[in-house]
């Protein structure tokens, strides 16, 4: 391992080389090669393949050059120390940071092959297909029926009663939250605990049952309980869907994904096989946060 930082600007250049012999000798990487993620950040079946992809608030620039796949029945969990742009990137595959002012996002991002910033791309159903669950719950101001009816209702998934009926409960159920509401459905999703709220949103994230499941700190509101059922969940749903999930828990990136990919600063720093990554990771920079050195 080498002691480069990721700071582009203290790359040893040609120049500074054939002044400094020693330097040559020693690994000096080049500002393209800092940039460039270590491990696998590619895979074969990809469903979402971004490439090279920039993200600006304003003049700043959160996400450097990024280019990552995420496979058909893949989790991948995304660590690394706060600010790093984890949730910007994750906002990226759905185009939710379509919705914040003054932010850009440069790149070419797919979804099975298609162009997730085409020009045609009707962001409604893109987000049915690339659904989200937030760090903190935003249940709608209806009631808990309604929360988790409302997308298959507005996506013509179920119209009849009965059908709707079942996508809730099944839903509810498989959130783990069934049991502590079903005799309120009418009542206020608002009206419920943050961890049952967040449970709430996971349900209505997966009545529409979209093909990626995008979760940003899903379980930080959750007790331990709820924590592994959220866990068993997204176990369940990876026989089905591909799902990215930003975490702070390392045990729970060990536990849930198949790989890991270490944020610094804006870059994506390596990507692994989780159990790599925990193990033996290759970048100096992902072992010491693993280790605990900083984040
Ligand atoms: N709406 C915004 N406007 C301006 N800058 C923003 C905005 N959202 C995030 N940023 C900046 O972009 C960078 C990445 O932020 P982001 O929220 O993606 O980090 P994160 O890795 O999700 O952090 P955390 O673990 O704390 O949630 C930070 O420097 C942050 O200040
Ligand atoms: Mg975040």
């Amino acid at each position: 391992m080498t002691t480069m930082t990721l700071n582009a600007g203290s790359a040893v250049t040609a120049g500074d080389q054939a002044k400094n012999p020693a330097a040559e000798q020693s690994v000096v990487k080049t500002k393209a090669e800092i940039l460039k993620t270590v491990g696998k950040p590619l895979c074969d079946n990809a469903k979402l393949r971004m490439r090279n992809v920039n993200v600006y608030y304003g003049e700043t620039q959160a996400i450097h050059n990024v280019s990552l796949d995420i496979g058909r029945n893949e989790v991948v969990a995304m660590i690394g120390p706060s600010g790093c742009g984890k949730s910007t990137f994750l906002r990226c595959l759905n185009r939710m940071n379509d919705t914040i002012e003054g932010c850009r996002v440069e790149g070419d991002l797919t979804l099975d092959g298609e162009a997730i910033y085409g020009p045609k791309v009707d962001v409604v159903p893109l987000r049915a297909r690339v659904g989200m669950v937030f760090q903190k719950p935003n249940p709608f101001p209806k009631s808990i029926y309604d929360n988790v009816a409302y997308g298959p209702k507005i996506h013509g998934i179920a119209s009849r009663r009965a059908e709707l009926d079942e996508i809730v409960e099944n839903s509810l159920r498989r959130a783990g939250l069934w049991n502590e509401v079903k005799d309120r459905l009418d009542k206020p999703g608002t009206g419920l605990s943050g961890g049952q709220q967040q449970r709430l949103c996971i349900a209505r994230a997966i009545a529409v049952s979209p093909e990626v499941i995008l979760m940003d700190e899903p379980c930080s509101a959750l007790d331990p309980i709820a924590t592994a059922r959220i866990e068993e969940l997204i176990d369940e749903l990876r026989e089905n869907y591909t799902i990215a999930i930003v975490t702070h828990s390392m045990q729970q990136a060990a536990r849930v994904s198949q790989r890991t990919a270490y944020f610094h600063l804006g870059k994506l720093v390596e990507v692994n096989d989780t159990e790599t990554v925990f193990t033996n990771p290759e970048h100096e920079l992902t072992e010491a946060y693993i280790t605990g050195r900083f984040g």
